[in-house]
């Protein structure tokens, strides 16, 4: 099993680019399969959870052909028969399977979906991903572990009001509601930024969709398929996770060709705890401080401070004179990172879902194991952090979401290897 080697204290100068975002392309590969004609992905991230949906769609039926160099997918539709199933030894390992839940129904009227069951941080139920199909006129049975749904006449338009907000459920809903019969109108969803480009991509193919920033997207449900080309947007949690690193570490960082104002959240943010920051139109540059200043935050969906950065922002914290709070209102257990960056040295409290962040503490390299996605990359930037060298284990969960992340932060001076 793989694990990095992380040299510490490495200063970073030069610059970052930013890969197609992760949960953008998951949706869009998701609402491919509305269309029978082809689709061209361009910017897409080529990292696990993305060849996940890939096999996904090859099992379903759909062809696939993939050209890393140039980060572009093409998918079409292989064969006449679809099959309208996830099976769990495909989904286990991605959560974000059961997004093809709401295309398959839509398009196919019926599909057999794995429950993708537990993760290391939290329970991830899927009930409002099914209220919302039930609402559209699903009928839904939950059996041996499989959600199996049919809509033999065919999805019909509704009003649906998520009781609470939930990135993957709108998105599944959006999708759906694209090829049901009249008007869907989605309140209280989210509106996070891959959402909006879920919605851009989805307009390609022909759908007629609103998007209003009070939590609110009408959809007028759609027939044709068109031949399509949809860039992905940047990954604006890879951006942030670097943000971060470079706050910690950064001579001079440069992010080229990403949009600002996507991030602002997390820029105000850093700008408060003292980072120097500077913003034009589609660049990002950061040095880091000497003087952090200690900040509280609570994580929020979007526009608030995402869960995704919870992790990597606690490392940042623990350079800050003073204390810090995060509160992590999105998932119930996602301070999985904490006790492997006490046993590096960090002075954290947890207590339900706060936790005290008190710095400035000397960090030290040490043997850790990753245990989620964030988790993992929040131990990368302590490593980087850190005195000496440490080892980071089952980095497996890192590969999920980052492309290429030795060599991009190499080229800037880190002494990251994998072994
Ligand atoms: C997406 C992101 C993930 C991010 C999360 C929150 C993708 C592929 N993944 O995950 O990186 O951390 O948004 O920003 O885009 N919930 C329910 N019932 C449901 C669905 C969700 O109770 O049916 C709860 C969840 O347990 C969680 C909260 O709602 O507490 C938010 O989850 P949700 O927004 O659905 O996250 P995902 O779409 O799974």
């Amino acid at each position: 099993m793989h694990k990095l080697l992380i040299k510490g204290k490495k200063l970073l100068s030069g610059s970052i680019s930013i890969s197609g975002s992760k949960n953008a392309t998951l949706p869009i590969l998701a609402a491919s399969i509305l269309n029978d004609k082809q689709s061209i992905i361009k910017n897409v991230p080529f990292v696990k959870d993305v060849f996940t949906m890939i096999e996904l769609l090859n099992f379903i039926g759909f062809k696939t052909s993939i050209n890393r160099k140039k980060n572009l997918l093409k998918i079409f539709k292989k064969r006449k028969k679809i099959k309208t199933v996830a099976p769990y030894k495909i989904v286990k390992t991605m959560r974000a399977g059961v997004l093809v839940l709401g295309p398959l129904l839509a398009k196919y009227k019926k599909a057999k979906v794995s429950l993708p069951g537990g993760c290391a941080i939290g329970t991830r139920p899927v009930d409002l991903h099914l209220l919302a199909l039930k609402k559209l006129g699903a009928k839904i049975l939950i059996k041996d572990g499989y959600i199996y749904a049919n809509a033999k006449n065919g999805l019909v338009g509704n009003k649906i009001r998520f009781p609470s907000i939930s990135v993957g459920a709108t998105e599944n809903a959006i999708i759906a509601a694209s090829l049901a019969k009249g008007k869907t109108v989605l309140t209280n969803c989210a509106i996070e930024p891959e959402i909006q480009d879920l919605i851009s991509f989805l307009k390609k193919l022909g759908c007629k969709i609103l998007f209003n920033k009070n939590r609110k997207i009408v959809i007028n449900g759609m027939s044709q398929t068109k031949s399509l080309k949809h860039e992905v947007m940047f990954d604006r949690i890879e951006l942030g996770t670097y943000l971060i690193g470079s706050a910690l570490l950064g001579k001079k960082v440069s992010f080229l060709k990403v949009d600002p104002k996507i991030i602002k959240t997390e820029i105000n943010i850093l700008k408060k705890m003292g980072i120097k920051i500077i913003t034009s139109n589609k660049n990002i540059v950061v040095h880091r401080s000497a003087n952090i200043k200690p900040i509280n935050l609570k994580t929020e969906p979007y526009p608030g401070f995402p869960t995704d950065l919870q992790a990597q922002m606690m490392v940042l914290m623990t350079k800050a004179k003073g204390l810090s709070k995060i509160k992590e209102s999105i998932f119930e257990n996602r301070f999985m990172h904490v006790s492997e960056l006490k046993r590096m040295g960090a002075k954290i409290i947890i207590k339900n879902n706060l936790a005290n962040i008190y710095g400035p503490s000397k960090l030290s390299g040490a043997e850790v194991m990753a245990t989620d996605l964030r988790a993992s990359v929040s131990l990368v930037l302590a490593g980087m952090v850190a005195e000496n060298r440490t080892i980071i284990n089952r980095i497996y969960h890192l590969d999920r979401g980052y492309e290429n992340l030795e060599k991009k932060l190499n080229y800037c001076g880190a002494s990251i290897k994998r072994l």
